[in-house]
């Protein structure tokens, strides 16, 4: 009997589970911009070229490895950040199913287990990835084996440079930016090995669609570090933006209250009910949802516009002192609320002299069409048949499932093109008809398009360390003490 309830008692959760779990969160890195974006701009910051449909499903702390949809392992290991102690650092008792979130990703920053520290495509391989591929991939692909971007982000070793994501749906939890030697193995362990330490008490909530500097409000970072992450002593930062204080938002149900008091509580801003003030919310994640379930979780473009954040987040971090060469930073984002683990990777270059490569300044965005999903389609511009034929459709988001409310133009990669042959221009609350092309025939038509491009320099933001300055003393009393005995000696000659 209590057996036969018990496994009445599994199967519905399961069912629940199934049913209901599909939670979104969905973020990006994009300063550097990363090879999960394959430079294409559609929808940046927030899930650039979809960017933000790379992650990890069914992450609980210490468990042995990543579990899908499926419930989590038998025993993950107690939580770092305790109810009580830490309540500054979390926000959700539940996941607003009623699911306790103890064993989520950020209740130990950095101690569940990834399968790929550059994300796969709907958190996991078929069955137990969520079904929710970007436009041109299938579920289960690895972020690991993306080309390379052919924009070049350079960063000086001992240097302090700007980074940034953007989340399309907001669950909490805390991040961490990490460095891999490119010809490694892009493992986690090699990751976990060179952690980038934050710098300042500050981080920055950047508007201009995330990219103008110019337009910044300045915040407190909380952090957390010592025994209470993986790895020991380095550095976690917590997202700053509050989520809905009832189910978080999702599905299209109201955002009156912030989880925590919010940024920015001087004015109303667009992102939730209007009800409370300061910057928080669910973000474009309010307009997705199962509409074959619940109809009323499709949104207007108006809605989704004003719930999407047109913001990024910022921080500034230290460039270890390594050798000169190519590496991958890998981006990766602990939720609180789901048990998710969001990560992209972008390009590096790291040199021990020069300058830094501006941050948020453009990049030429050819990748996607030169090594990504559109260079298969460089002989079809003329041929529209047969092999051809995908290049001239739209792909779809999400495989085209239609039971999640559309939310962006779909990506094709030929004939929509802007005037000029580059980009088209969309944001959301636009139109999603026709489709977006990331501007293949601008990039095939000139010589060096597929070529790697450097983006622009900019003045070392923070060069000066008392080291060189003690150098460039030293020299200066060398060379002075030089030129003062060579003097003398002349002297003392006559
Ligand atoms: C972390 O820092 C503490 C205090 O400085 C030190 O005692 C401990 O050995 C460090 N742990 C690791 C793994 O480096
Ligand atoms: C969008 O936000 C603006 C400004 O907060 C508000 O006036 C408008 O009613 C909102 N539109 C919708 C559809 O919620
Ligand atoms: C969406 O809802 C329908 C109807 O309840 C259900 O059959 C389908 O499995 C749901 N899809 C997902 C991905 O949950």
């Amino acid at each position: 009997m209590a057996r036969g309830r018990r496994s009445v008692l599994v199967f519905l959760c399961a069912f629940w589970f199934q049913m209901f779990q599909r939670a979104e969160s969905h973020g990006s890195m994009y300063e550097p911009p990363s090879r999960n974006s394959q430079g294409m701009s559609l929808l940046a910051p927030t899930c650039p070229g979809g960017a933000c449909q790379w992650y990890n499903q069914g992450c609980a702390i210490g468990c042995p490895e990543i579990t899908g949809l499926q419930t989590g392992c038998e025993k993950p290991v107690e939580p770092s950040l305790k109810d009580g102690e830490d309540d500054e650092l979390l926000q959700y008792k539940d996941d607003g199913y009623g699911n306790p979130t103890i064993d989520h990703p950020w209740r130990f920053p950095g101690k569940s287990p990834v399968a790929d520290a550059c994300g796969i495509t709907a958190g996991y391989i078929e069955p137990e990835g969520q079904l929710d591929p970007p436009p041109g991939f299938s579920t289960g692909a690895s972020g690991r084996e993306l080309p390379k971007l052919l924009d070049q982000t350079v960063w000086v070793a001992g240097s302090v440079v700007e980074v940034a994501w953007a989340m399309a749906a907001n669950h909490g939890g805390g991040y961490q930016y990490r460095l891999c030697p490119v010809n490694e193995e892009l493992s986690e362990e090699c990751f976990q090995k060179t952690p980038l330490e934050f710098v300042g008490e500050d981080q920055w909530i950047q508007f201009g669609n995330g990219y103008d500097p110019g337009n910044r409000i300045q915040i407190k970072a909380r952090r957390v570090s010592g025994k209470k992450v993986v790895p020991e002593n380095s550095t976690w930062t917590m997202n700053p933006i509050p989520g809905c204080a009832v189910t978080g938002g999702r599905a299209r149900t109201k955002c009156s209250k912030p989880t925590f008091s919010a940024p920015a509580d001087d004015r109303f801003w667009p992102y939730a009910d209007g009800t409370s003030k300061g910057i928080f919310g669910y973000s474009g994640g309010y307009c997705f949802g199962n509409v074959t379930k619940k109809p009323s979780a499709a949104c207007t473009l108006d809605e989704y516009k004003n719930a999407s954040f047109d913001f990024g987040i910022v921080d500034r971090v230290k460039v270890p002192d390594l050798p000169e060469g190519d590496y991958v930073l890998s981006w990766r984002w602990d939720c609180e609320m789901t048990k998710q683990i969001w990560s992209n990777c972008a390009d590096v270059t790291i040199k021990h002299s020069g300058k830094n490569t501006k941050p948020f300044s453009p990049i030429n965005g050819c990748t996607a069409c030169c090594t990504g999903i559109c260079s298969k389609c460089k002989e079809c511009r003329e041929k529209k048949t047969g092999e051809c034929a995908s290049c001239w459709e739209p792909l779809p988001w999400w495989g085209g499932r239609d039971f999640w409310t559309p939310r962006a133009k779909a990506i094709q990669c030929l004939g929509r093109e802007a005037e000029d042959g580059g980009p088209g221009k969309y944001m959301p609350g636009d139109p999603l008809e026709p489709a977006w092309s990331p501007g293949c025939s601008k990039c095939w038509a000139s010589k060096d398009g597929c070529e790697k491009y450097t983006r622009e320099f900019e003045g070392v933001i923070e060069k000066k360390s008392w080291g060189s300055w003690t150098f460039v003393t030293m020299v200066v009393l060398a060379v002075a003490a030089a030129v003062a005995g060579a003097l003398l000696l002349v002297k003392s000659r006559r």
